[in-house]
């Protein structure tokens, strides 16, 4: 069996659950094993998701919020509604200084968690992909440094490569810990892995 066999099975077996369990995608799994073992978002709380289209992590962390929290979903592209009071998704590109703004007119109070899955469109000429999706991970923790209370968490996606120690330097020096998380669902061969910063500290 080779290794690329065995990873088209286990993509081809989370679009199926997926299917089956009504998660808009894959990448729900992705949040749901991080969650599972790190126990970074809880009942209740103000969580912010960034490049939520089409809404698989939104699910998830309405899952986990329950009726007492607060979603916020932002993407380029418009998302299908989720149909729950506590959930509120606008169109806003990251980059632009006015969805900083809509966001935090938005919540109710500083965020609990901050999660990124923006990923740029994919050129295929790797330094060009790795610099730009950088870029959209530097700018989703500035947001989460300007939205999150002491103490909250973030949660980001990132290419492998050579920039990504710099990135993790940056997270670092904001949270008391950080991992760097691989879920299962992620394909082994995909470059993006997670970085997980516990613990705000605005210092
Ligand atoms: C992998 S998808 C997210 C999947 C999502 N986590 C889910 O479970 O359904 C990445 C998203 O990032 C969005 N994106 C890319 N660049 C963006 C930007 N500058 N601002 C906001 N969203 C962006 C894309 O439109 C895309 O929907």
């Amino acid at each position: 069996m080779s290794g690329r066999w065995l990873e088209r099975r286990k993509r081809d077996y989370y679009y199926k659950r997926a299917k089956e369990e009504n998660y808009r995608s894959r990448a729900a799994y992705k949040l749901k094993q991080a969650v599972e073992k790190y126990g970074f978002i809880k009942p209740g709380d103000v969580v912010i998701d960034l490049g939520a289209a089409p809404g698989g992590w939104l699910q998830v962390v309405r899952e986990i919020v329950g009726d007492e929290g607060f979603v916020l979903g932002v993407d380029v592209r418009e998302v299908e509604p989720l149909n729950y009071e506590n959930v509120y998704i606008f169109v806003g590109d990251i980059m632009e200084p006015s969805t900083l703004e809509r966001i935090k007119a938005v919540l109710p109070r500083p965020a609990d968690v901050v999660l990124s899955d923006v990923s740029p469109s994919i050129s295929g000429v790797w330094e060009l992909d790795h610099i730009r999706q950088i870029e959209l991970a530097e700018r989703s923790l500035q947001i989460a440094l300007f939205t999150l209370r002491e103490g909250g968490n973030t949660f980001i996606k990132v290419f492998w490569g050579e920039l990504f120690k710099q990135f993790l330097g940056k997270v670092k020096a904001h949270f008391n810990q950080t991992r760097i998380v691989k879920p299962e669902a992620s394909r082994k061969e995909s470059a993006e892995v997670y970085v997980l910063g516990l613990g705000f500290n605005k210092g």
